[in-house]
């Protein structure tokens, strides 16, 4: 790998402060989505090692715990100022093993080492609270205590600020924490840690380890040492892990599909709703589960804005990530990319039509074009499935009512966007929307100030903001008598 800081690339998992390989020494490789060239190994870890790195965090826990938020504050801003150091090195690695090119990999690891600073500041402010009791002689005080161990599976489409949005709250509480990062993108997680073992994070705290998902994922969501898992991926595979979890009545946070609705409203300004369209949809080639999955565009401005948008869509320079001009990259592999043709050829089944794109691109591989489609229908499966890909299907909309009803039709509910400059539709609007994020004349919604998190089948909890740090602790409520 072509990067200055050659210890950041390591092949071994981080448990109990060491760098370990599986049990049996079996690997699993790594490939580079844009060019299939294998990067190299990782070990292929189950149950015994994932109980290790159990263990391991078990024991570093009272240690870690009793440490005072301004000692912990102090390591988890080391590990923001050596993140910051190593930035473009991260980025590289980031955009060999994901693909995406490597402007959006900077964004992603600035956006990365924002919730790592914002947590160490954080962290000093877990405030408890006193409540006036019934009785005379009694005293009654809430304090907020750290969780415990920590599981947290992570996703191959940000391998690295989903770590730190888990991991920088559970750290800075006083949890450990052993990350479970997706096979296709571990290195990203490695050179976290890597970063982190510099930082001075006692052994233990930190432990990451590779291979099956099935295993690693079994035991962590049913090992009882465990006590809060966070989870980030499909909602099919957060079912799963829920029912999983249930066996010890664990603490859960579940980031699971999305299916943004982004409506295009008619006092709109046409200009500023194609920008937010461009970025809500084509960052990191639409494998967001907050990019935009169903355009609506009320029927008035419905040829302008499409005119518009197309043009800009056209203009997207699809190609390798490493080289400076790229804007979108690969897909991550051959089932995604199946799954974008499938939607496009079932939405054209069912009433669609291509306004731009629609197939494979001609650098081949996992390379697609980014693609509209217009006029599509209720009954097309891109209108109810998450695509996560390129590929942005539009909708006509004629009433506030109707566009509302169509927004909710979903059994997602994690982001929405809407474009409007009527203050008092903006109001009605945000408020009906049944979705955990509703960004208003805006197309990225993503930062450490902000809870991010969805309701219904988008999942349970919030990342980021003080409200993320609630859900690595618990409420203690002490009555004290005869005072
Ligand atoms: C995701 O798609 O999984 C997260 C996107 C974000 O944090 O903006």
């Amino acid at each position: 790998m072509d990067i200055s800081n050659k210890k950041l690339f390591k092949q071994q998992c981080f448990i109990n402060g060491e760098w370990i390989d599986s049990e049996d020494n079996q690997v699993l490789e790594v490939n580079n989505p844009a060019t299939q060239d294998i990067l190299g190994t990782i070990p292929n870890c189950g149950k015994n090692e994932t109980k290790i790195a159990i263990l391991a965090a078990e024991k570093s826990w009272t240690n870690w715990k009793s440490k005072t938020a301004k000692e912990r504050s102090g390591i988890l801003k080391k590990w923001f100022k050596l993140i910051e150091e190593n930035h473009e090195d991260l980025s590289k690695i980031m955009t060999f093993e994901q693909g995406k090119s490597i402007n959006e990999s900077r964004a992603e690891i600035t956006y990365g080492a924002s919730f790592v600073e914002w947590y160490a500041e954080e962290c000093r402010r877990v405030y408890g609270d006193t409540i006036p009791d019934i009785l005379e002689d009694r005293r009654t005080i809430v304090i907020k205590q750290p969780v415990g161990v920590v599981g947290a599976i992570t996703p191959w489409n940000f391998p690295s600020s989903m770590i730190t949005r888990k991991c920088a709250p559970a750290l800075a509480v006083g949890c450990p924490v052993i990350i479970k990062p997706a096979s296709q993108t571990p290195y990203s997680a490695l050179a976290l840690a890597a970063l982190a073992e510099e930082a001075g994070f006692p052994k233990g705290t930190i432990n990451v380890i590779t291979g099956s998902a099935k295993d690693i994922g079994f035991e962590l969501s049913t090992n009882p040492i465990v006590r809060k898992l966070s989870f980030t991926g499909s909602t099919e595979i957060g079912k799963i892990l829920l029912k999983q979890c249930s066996s010890s009545v664990k603490k859960v946070s579940m980031e699971l599909g999305g299916h943004a609705p982004f409506i295009v409203f008619e006092d709109a300004e046409i200009d500023a709703a194609v920008d937010g369209a461009m970025l809500s949809k084509f960052r990191n080639s639409g494998q967001t589960c907050v990019c935009a999955n169903r355009i609506y565009v009320h029927e008035k401005i419905y040829d302008e804005f499409i005119d518009k948008f197309t043009k800009k869509v056209n203009k997207i320079k699809v190609g390798n990530g490493m080289e400076e001009t790229t804007i979108s990259g690969p897909l991550i592999d051959q089932y995604s990319l199946k799954k974008v043709q499938e939607h496009i050829d079932d939405a054209v089944n069912t009433g669609a039509k291509i306004a731009t794109g629609g197939k494979l691109h001609s650098l081949g591989g996992t390379f697609f074009q980014p693609t509209i489609l217009i006029n599509v229908t209720k009954k097309a499966k891109i209108t109810y499935e998450e695509t996560f890909g390129p590929v942005a299907p539009i909708y006509k909309f004629s009433s506030e009512k109707e566009v509302i009803e169509m927004a909710n039709d979903s059994p997602y509910g994690l982001a929405s966007y809407f474009y409007s400059r009527d203050i008092g539709k903006i109001w009605r609007v945000a408020e009906a929307l049944e979705y955990g994020i509703v960004g208003i004349n805006t197309g990225i919604i993503s930062k450490a100030e902000t809870p991010f998190g969805g309701i219904k089948e988008s999942g349970l909890g919030r990342e980021g903001s003080r409200y993320g740090l609630d859900d690595f602790l618990e409420i203690k409520y002490i009555n004290i008598a005869g005072i």
